[in-house]
């Protein structure tokens, strides 16, 4: 039996903790989508194609990995492409106490399980928001994010 699971996410844009989690799931699963969530009204850096295209670049070198594009409900998007399982990176237990909430919702909705893999001690305090700020700020952010996203990163900051 193929196990499909999907890993859902903003990304705006992708960081190190998710390339982590991409890489551990493709290790472990037959095949991962990773679902790029399209919402017209949560302002992003990046435009869904732009998010799309750092994440394909990124995962080029793992065979059993796609990504995709999703709008409306997260367990419409896994039923339609027949994925019965999420899969998320936990940092700690702020995440947890929020994830938990989701995943019972997803479960309740459609029946789709949630698996969380722990994040990576040397990224569990990534976020996109807060790199994002960080950058804005004038801080560092070389490490977390794979290089070429850090340069368009810093660009488009210089950009506005
Ligand atoms: O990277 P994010 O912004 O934390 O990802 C959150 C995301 C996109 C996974 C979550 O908001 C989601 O699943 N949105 C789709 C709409 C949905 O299904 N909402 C009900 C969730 S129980």
């Amino acid at each position: 039996m193929t196990v499909r699971v999907v890993c859902p996410g903003s990304f705006d844009p992708m960081h190190a903790g998710h390339l982590d989690v991409f890489t551990r799931a493709a290790e472990r699963f037959d095949e991962v989508v990773v679902a790029v969530v399209d919402n017209p009204n949560k302002q992003a850096m990046f435009d869904l194609d732009e998010r799309l295209a750092f994440i394909k670049e990124q995962t080029a070198q793992l065979d059993n990995v796609r990504a995709a594009p999703f709008e409306g409900l997260l367990v419409d998007f896994c039923v339609a492409n027949d994925i019965s399982l999420i899969c998320k990176g936990l940092r700690g237990v702020t995440d947890f106490e929020y994830e938990l909430q989701m995943a019972h919702m997803n479960r309740q909705l459609a029946g789709v399980e949630t698996i969380f893999l722990p994040s990576t001690p040397s990224s569990s305090h990534l976020s996109s928001s807060l790199i994002k700020e960080v950058a804005r700020l004038g801080g560092t952010i070389s490490g977390m994010l794979p290089e070429p996203i850090e340069a368009a990163l810093l660009q488009r900051l210089q950009q506005r």
